[in-house]
């Protein structure tokens, strides 16, 4: 399926139900089964706030193939990978199990419209939560802030532009902003903190070795009060 034949918004759309369901699943399961060079690095901006944290538990919301995953895991984070796709958990365990992680991931299939995992966790990670198909993902993303523990960080990084290589080439699409995220997230000020909200651009390089500059939509919020 041609990703850039899709022009619905990233973010919510009204309705119910919270997703596209089976055309969602079969999207992304053509996505993951089509033979390419997956990129199995972590995001910059996972790395950058998770380094300094002490190991918890975390939850790797649309884990993709795990580079999040598999690097929270080796750095000593217990990591529920949870995504819409059979392929993408499937390798995501895989190499968990073929690096020695084994035991600190849990993979899961959800469709994060329809059902969410089990647990409380200390840092949940949205990376790139991104789909062409209706996805209620503020109210994903309000269940994942409900499943933190006190203390515990949300950090959602969304494109604010996209590299050449990419998937999504849709000319019409909206990004959420960290301004948006966190309005439609409507966390009370008394039991959350905005610790980070920007838009910082960075040197991306795809899985070829090409480069180009892009932009991260950044918002980190941290549960205060329990
Ligand atoms: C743009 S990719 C980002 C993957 C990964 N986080 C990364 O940074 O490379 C979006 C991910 O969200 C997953 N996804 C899309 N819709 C979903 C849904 N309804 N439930 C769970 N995962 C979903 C996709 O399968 C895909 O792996």
């Amino acid at each position: 399926m041609d990703p850039t034949r899709h022009r619905r918004p990233t973010s919510d759309t009204a309705g119910d139900p919270g997703t596209a369901g089976d055309d969602a699943e079969l999207f992304w399961e053509q996505h993951y089964r089509t033979p390419r060079t997956w990129d199995a690095r972590v995001n910059p901006l996972l790395a950058e706030t998770a380094t300094p944290l002490h190991p918890g538990a975390a939850l790797d919301l649309g884990c993709g193939t795990g580079g999040d995953t598999i690097w929270l895991a080796q750095r000593g984070w217990h990591v529920t990978a949870v995504d819409i796709s059979t392929t993408a958990v499937e390798r995501v365990r895989d190499r968990a199990r073929d690096l020695g992680v084994a035991d600190r991931v849990v993979t899961a299939q959800h469709d994060l419209g329809r059902s969410f995992p089990a647990g409380r966790f200390d840092l949940v990670s949205a990376q790139y939560f991104h789909t062409p198909l209706p996805l209620l993902r503020n109210r994903v993303l309000g269940t994942a802030a409900r499943a933190l523990r006190p203390g515990g960080l949300m950090l959602i990084v969304d494109h604010g532009s996209t590299a050449p290589w990419s998937w999504n080439q849709d000319p019409e699409i909206h990004f959420p902003t960290p301004t948006e995220t966190a309005a439609e997230l409507d966390l009370d000020p008394a039991r959350w903190s905005v610790l980070r909200a920007d838009m910082p651009r960075r040197r991306a390089t795809g899985p070829a070795g090409e480069t180009a500059t892009v932009i991260d939509n950044v918002l980190l919020v941290q549960l205060t009060a329990g």
